[in-house]
């Protein structure tokens, strides 16, 4: 039988028990998950891309069914190379959905057999995102519950 294989993309700067949670039900639909890490993001990110990268796989403990990379140019190109016919994405609010809705409809167009499939966290993680995790974070607020352990090592430690 056929791999399916997903992409999971995002900046994930950092990656929130969210992100983990919508990578956890990815991972049951999908045979392998490759989460994917956007490079040249015009926001000023807090990680490296190095330093997202280490930490995720850290969390994942390097499960060869959820490789970790990062790219650049457009995302339809990295799953046609590796092979994926998904993309999967999180939901949280309805202000999400415009957004998610534009860019799935883009990718549909640039490459017709990839399908975008929306995934919605538990609903403990719905107002969680990476802003404010940084936000709270940088204000002496404690991140435990809503991100990784790893994470909130780092976090701690870029504060
Ligand atoms: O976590 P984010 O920042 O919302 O993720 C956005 C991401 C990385 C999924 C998106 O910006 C992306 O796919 N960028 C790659 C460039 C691309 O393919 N653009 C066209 C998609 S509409």
């Amino acid at each position: 039988m056929t791999e399916r294989i997903a992409l999971y993309p995002g900046s994930f700067d950092p990656l929130t028990n969210g992100h983990l949670d919508v990578l956890s039900r990815a991972r049951r639909i999908a045979d392998r998950v490759i989460v994917a890490i956007l490079e040249n993001d015009s926001k000023t990110p807090l990680f490296t891309v190095a330093e997202r990268i280490e930490m995720i796989r850290e969390i994942l403990k390097d499960d060869p069914s959820t490789p970790v990379l990062s790219f650049n140019g457009l995302l339809v190109d990295v799953a046609r190379e590796k092979g994926a016919t998904m993309i999967v994405r999180g939901l949280r609010a309805v202000s999400d959905y415009e957004y998610e809705l534009q860019m799935a409809l883009m990718n549909r167009r640039l490459a017709p057999t990839v399908e975008t499939i929306f995934l919605m966290a538990k609903e403990e993680y719905s107002y969680v995102s990476s802003r404010l995790v940084k936000e709270v974070g940088r204000l002496g607020a404690d991140v435990s519950g809503l991100v990784p352990e790893p994470v909130r090592r780092r976090l701690t430690g870029k504060f």
